[in-house]
């Protein structure tokens, strides 16, 4: 199989360069192909169609996206709608890298693929906007919605829980916001296995259980057996530009229709530390 990746440079496209056996794979990041600028994707693809393009590449800024609205429409929006474009004429496969803030957060129980998007922030609007149009223009695409994603390849929660953990006696941590932590090698994988089994439509995938940041920031401390006291506070003492969903857990029964199973969000932790102490 012939892949491309955009967005080979990030936190989910590092580990996703080297979940393929026996393929042939090319990544990219911003400063090889620009995915706002169609000539460059084109260029990215070249003259010999992949079987698969996944699309990885976002601005990923939460906050960011929200004073920044032209960039996070340009380049989320605006640049996905042009790689669904290229891999449309090239005759190739497109994954699509999603997210679960294109919900609001008000279900209570974990969203289905067909539940209505109602994103509460730019990042999220811009995202949902991307999946709209990708559907559009490519039908058959696959679209796999991932949420809180952790890793040794990038800025993530659990780097900076470690980071403020090791010079601080306590941290306070919103106890409000539900959700799922994803491995980031856990999802390359099951990327991978999407692809290999022909995936369309929306995908949920995400590591198996959830928690709240509180919990996911005191398994974390515990795991580095830090002695640093970890304390529930809410979303209200700690605004942000971005709303963020307060429960955003995303239901597994469209990842098993493909078989494919993904370990627990504490599993996937558990690996992160061991990544992380190895890497030192
Ligand atoms: N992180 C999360 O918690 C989370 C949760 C849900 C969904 N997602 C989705 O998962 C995907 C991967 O996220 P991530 O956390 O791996 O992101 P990331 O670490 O911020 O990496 C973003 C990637 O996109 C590339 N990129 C940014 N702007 C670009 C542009 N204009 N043209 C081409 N490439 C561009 C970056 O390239 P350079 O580094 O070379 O600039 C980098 O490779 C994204 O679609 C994101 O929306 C992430």
């Amino acid at each position: 199989m012939r892949v491309t990746i955009f967005g080979a440079t990030g936190l989910l496209g590092q580990p996703l360069m080297h979940v393929w056996d026996h393929d042939e794979v090319h990544g990219f990041g911003s400063k090889q192909a620009d995915i706002r600028d169609p000539r460059q994707i084109a260029e990215a693809i070249g003259s010999t169609p992949p079987d698969w393009i996944v699309l990885a590449a976002a601005y990923t800024d939460v906050d960011g996206c929200e004073t920044n609205r032209e960039l996070a429409e340009a380049v989320n929006t605006g640049g996905a709608t042009n790689v669904a474009e290229a891999a449309k004429q090239s005759g190739a496969r497109l994954l699509f890298v999603s997210t679960d803030y294109v919900f609001d957060g008000t279900k209570g129980t974990p969203y289905e693929t067909d539940d209505p998007r109602a994103p509460r922030s730019a990042y999220g609007r811009s995202k949902a906007q991307a999946e709209v149009r990708i559907a559009e223009i490519l039908p058959d695409s696959c679209i796999v919605r991932t949420s809180w994603l952790f890793g040794v390849s990038g800025r993530c929660f659990p780097d900076t829980i470690l980071k403020l953990a090791a010079s601080r006696a306590s941290i306070d941590v919103v106890d409000d916001q539900h959700g799922s932590p994803t491995y980031a090698p856990d999802l390359a994988l099951a990327i991978s296995q999407l692809c290999r089994r022909q995936a369309r439509g929306i995908v949920h995938a995400t590591n198996r259980g959830a928690c709240t940041w509180f919990e996911f920031a005191r398994q974390v401390v515990a795991a580095a057996e830090l002695p640093t006291v970890v304390r529930p506070t809410t979303s209200d003492k700690f605004v942000r530009p971005a709303e963020r969903p307060k429960y955003s857990v995303l239901s597994p029964k469209s990842l098993e229709a493909y078989k494919v199973v993904l370990p627990t969000w504490q599993d996937g932790l558990a690996r992160y530390m061991q990544e992380r102490k190895s890497a030192k």
